[in-house]
């Protein structure tokens, strides 16, 4: 396959996307969080095909992507819960899993469960490709399994580019985490830290979340997610030999996530920090302290993935 085109994020760049997408083709779009990799959600053939792009080790569910909230009730059951936390956040980087309306979605966007994940997402331009789809698209981050999330377009080239069908570029992702999964099939709780923080979501319901349940419902959270490829030190105060550095705070490396100790600034810079020093040839990164507080919390889950053996 040749490499992916280019699309500017205008109303030319956007409709020819929308276009591929609803053709059954493969399509990287930015969202506030990373990149995503796009596929028609109803359509089971370009489903597969995305998982096979992936790499996944196997069919882990698919977040389902939709430009409003009138259009994410006809993919699931929104009871009063779900309904205050889309009021509260949406759009935005959350993901609400929720039971799935049959036939909203192919059953392999979902991995056959009777959930769905689904997030409205505030992008301008996820927006405005969501809107010319018409469809739910299924997209999980535009990496392959195992590696780490892109937050640009060119993160998404130099890994999928030739294996894909088009690349929309927005320039670099504000927000930089993947979206905060908050499960709402039972008790509310928390699937998986992201980009909103618990402590927001907390303050909305009034009370604290679960934490999230092992196994079926919070698939595709392999411990060894988001790996460079050299070894991950965390809580490290200087790099020993060979290693480079990502710092935090006062805490100064070759790369500092944020020197003020802002921990927005800090997710938004993460991914491309760990792209930039896995290309520097050091023998393994070693990481600053980050305090476990708002998005503190997703980008030590984050880096705990990176550190974690390989399997
Ligand atoms: O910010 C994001 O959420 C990005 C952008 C592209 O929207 N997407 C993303 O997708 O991070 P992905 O596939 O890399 O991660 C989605 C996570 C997976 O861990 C998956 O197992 C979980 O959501 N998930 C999706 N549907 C689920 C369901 N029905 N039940 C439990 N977990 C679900
Ligand atoms: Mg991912």
């Amino acid at each position: 396959m040749p490499e992916a085109p280019v699309f500017a994020a205008d109303a030319a760049g956007i409709a020819r996307a929308a276009e591929i997408l609803r053709g059954g083709g493969l399509v990287a779009f930015p969202t506030e969080t990373v990149y995503g990799l796009g596929a028609d959600a109803t359509d089971a053939q370009a489903v597969a095909h995305l998982f096979e792009v992936k790499g996944r080790p196997s069919f882990n569910p698919l977040i389902a992507h939709v430009a409003d909230i009138a259009a994410a009730r006809r993919v699931a059951r929104f009871d009063a819960t779900a309904e205050r936390l889309a009021d509260a956040f949406w759009p935005g980087p959350l993901t609400l899993v929720l039971a799935a309306r049959e036939g909203a979605v192919a059953p392999l966007a979902r991995a056959g469960l009777p959930t769905v994940g689904v997030r409205v997402p505030e992008h301008p331009a996820a927006q405005r490709l969501l809107e010319a789809v018409g469809r739910p698209v299924a997209a999980p981050s535009a990496n392959p399994s195992g590696r780490v999330s892109p937050t640009t377009a060119a993160h998404v080239r130099s890994t999928l580019g030739g294996r894909i069908d088009a690349i929309l570029d927005a320039g670099p992702c504000a927000v930089g985490v993947e979206s905060t999964i908050v499960g709402l099939v039972g008790r509310p709780s928390l699937l998986r830290p992201g980009g909103l923080p618990l402590e927001a979501v907390e303050a909305c319901l009034g009370g604290p979340l679960a934490a999230a349940a092992q196994g079926i419902d919070a698939p595709g959270q392999l411990r060894s997610h988001y790996a460079p490829s050299v070894p991950v030190r965390l809580g490290a105060a200087t790099a020993r030999q060979g290693e480079t550095f990502l710092g935090f705070g006062p805490i100064d490396g070759d790369i500092n996530l944020s020197p003020s100790g802002d921990l927005v600034e800090a997710a938004a810079r993460l991914f491309a920090a760990l792209h930039e020093l896995d290309a520097t040839g050091a023998v393994g990164i070693a990481v600053a302290p980050i305090p476990d507080r708002g998005l503190g919390r997703a980008i030590n889950d984050r880096l705990r993935r990176a550190a974690a053996p390989r399997d």
